[in-house]
């Protein structure tokens, strides 16, 4: 038998069913800096190998939900994208820009404010108040510990605000962290099944690369754990 979840990559604490209560705990965590469970200082490798496999177009906009204060922002923009983040902390937004050294202009607009310098636009507020006219047109997503961070059942709400955000012929470039359990010895990488239910109706799902991170763990007699970052790129199906 084989037990598959998508999860954060490392620790955070336990979030409750309900967005509107995990706000409070993002902005607390930002507060008190226990960021240590998801940001590093590092690009992410998958970013780097494959984001350009979709050939988009220079100065292409790019919308990155839940941005943190991500140095893959910078990377991207370093390839010549507009990068359009949306994150909740003000603590982060305020980071990312005095950390890189940019400067910024801000404004705010209704439960908004809109910080930008040079090709970064990042809208601090909450993801699931964040109307399309705002970001203007969209051209990518790219999700890094955005899906992954809400609890599971959230996940199908963020994925309905995150279409009405997007046109038909956006994708999404998503990153996750799977763990599965099995009994079976080692099994082929395939699609997770919460993946599968959650974007199945409205998108064709490509897994592009599967990179085994964890060696199987014993976690029972006959049950070992593995754990496998994944790299799917998303294309909405025409209506
Ligand atoms: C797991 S972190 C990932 C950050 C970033 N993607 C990265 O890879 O470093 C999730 C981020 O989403 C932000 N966040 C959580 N709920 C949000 C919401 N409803 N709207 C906007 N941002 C949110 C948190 O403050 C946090 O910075």
């Amino acid at each position: 038998m084989t037990k598959t979840s998508i999860s954060l990559p490392s620790v955070i604490p336990t979030l409750e069913a309900n967005k509107r209560q995990d706000n409070p705990l993002w902005l607390k965590m930002w507060q008190n800096n226990q960021i240590d469970g998801f940001h590093l200082d590092t690009v992410n490798s998958l970013l780097i190998e494959y984001w350009h496999n979709q050939n988009l177009k220079k100065r292409s906009r790019i919308l990155i939900p839940f941005c943190g204060k991500s140095v893959d922002m910078i990377w991207l923009a370093e390839q010549g994208f507009q990068v359009v983040g949306v994150e909740l902390s003000p603590i982060a937004v305020r980071a990312f820009f005095t950390e890189n050294g940019l400067k910024y202009k801000k404004k705010r607009e209704g439960n908004f404010t809109c910080w930008k310098s040079g090709p970064f636009t990042i809208w601090c507020g909450d993801f699931f108040s964040i109307q399309k006219y705002q970001l203007g047109r969209i051209d990518s997503v790219f999700d890094k510990a955005a899906l992954t961070a809400l609890p599971a059942e959230v996940r199908a709400q963020y994925l309905t605000q995150l279409r009405g955000l997007i046109d038909i012929d956006v994708g999404i470039f998503l990153l996750t962290t799977e763990d599965f359990e099995t009994d079976q010895g080692l099994i082929t990488p395939e699609i997770d099944s919460e993946i599968i239910a959650l974007f199945h109706s409205n998108f064709h799902i490509q897994l592009t690369h599967t990179q085994r991170i964890s060696a199987a763990v014993q976690i029972t007699a006959q049950a070992c754990l593995y754990t496998d970052n994944k790299v799917y790129n998303m294309r909405q199906r025409a209506l």
